[in-house]
């Protein structure tokens, strides 16, 4: 069975409703920047493969993209050094800790899976380029095409997680000491916060998403933006590892690869259908946006968009728009 009505716009204007009285969960401030959001922010967008974009609430406001930067820096270093050598470098087993745990495989001491900080930390590691600068633009650059739009890096966001990330840089010395990343620290945690600091808003954030499940193309530009033949790598690690230590969970309850960020964003993919982005800065205890995981709950949910549906209404959804 058909959802009841297949539009999307009515689906998506009814789920922000339904969660816009919701006021659970803190906004993080241990990156005191971020802690300067509205914590009522609330933003829903759906992006389909075909072009068609639906939004509800804030969907322009800005906030930096923070953790929703690793699958797609992980996917540029899947296409600049192949699976074995970033394979070299960071794993893909999820490791049901917290994203900034302190820790590395006991056997191999890479770091468990590029969705946690030590793996997206050793990831910018080996996107950096020659100087700093030249690694953040092409980092940027690639985000740009992936939105559609010119995009900038909040500095203000990036003094401040650079100034209270000692935590990251204990992880990324402790790689150094395992031989996982090379000793331009400062440079490789200048790549990783400046990632982490990109702006972007909901819209974007849906139609970087909806790149992935649209096999790297752009549907709204239709540019080529992503190497086709990573993306399921990409997917893959976003499955089980996007949501740390929630990931099994959300794979039970949601069944799309998604990655969340502490600034409040979070978006999932429906392969080949759909990119999901929703804005939300009150985050649950592990970091991840409260309404967030609500409403990527209730979208599945009604649309039938996980992965093992049995109905399978996600696996032809833009067909039944159409
Ligand atoms: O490394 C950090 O602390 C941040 N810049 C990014 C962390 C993050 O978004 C974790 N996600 N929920």
């Amino acid at each position: 069975m058909m959802p009841d009505a297949l539009n999307i716009q009515d689906i998506v204007e009814v789920t922000y409703e339904k969660f816009s009285h919701v006021h659970d969960g803190e906004v993080a401030t241990y990156i005191p920047e971020l802690g300067k959001v509205d914590p009522n922010d609330f933003a829903i967008c759906v992006a389909a493969v075909d072009g068609q974009v639906f939004s509800a609430g804030d969907w322009n406001k800005e906030f930096t993209i923070q953790s929703v930067c690793k699958p797609f820096a992980y996917q540029m270093a899947l296409e600049e050094l192949g699976r074995d050598r970033t394979l070299l470098h960071v794993g893909v087993e999820p490791s049901g800790e917290a994203f900034n745990s302190i820790e590395l495989d006991p056997l191999t001491k890479r770091p468990f899976n590029p969705m946690v900080n030590a793996g997206a930390i050793a990831v910018a590691s080996l996107i950096k380029k020659d100087s700093k600068v030249a690694g953040a633009r092409a980092f940027v650059e690639r985000m740009q095409l992936a939105a559609g739009r010119n995009l900038k890096i909040d500095a203000s966001v990036l003094a401040s997680e650079s100034s209270s990330g000692n935590r990251n840089r204990a992880i990324a010395y402790l790689m150094l000491n395992f031989g996982i990343i090379d000793e331009d620290v400062s440079h490789t945690l200048h790549q990783y916060f400046s990632q982490c600091s990109l702006l972007v808003n909901c819209r974007d954030l849906a139609l970087m998403a909806a790149t992935l499940a649209n096999m790297g193309t752009n549907p709204v530009t239709r540019e080529p933006v992503f190497d086709f033949q990573y993306i399921k790598d990409v997917l893959a690690v976003m499955f089980t590892c996007g949501l740390y230590d929630h990931a099994g969970e959300w794979a039970y309850r949601v069944g799309l690869p998604a990655k969340s960020g502490v600034g409040g964003g979070l978006l999932a993919v429906v392969n080949r259908q759909l990119g999901i982005a929703v804005y939300s800065p009150r985050l649950d205890a592990k970091g991840n946006s409260v309404r967030g995981i609500l409403v990527c709950k209730e979208l599945a949910n009604r649309l039938g968009l996980h992965a093992f549906e049995f109905t399978n209404v996600g696996s032809s959804f833009v067909q039944a728009m159409m």
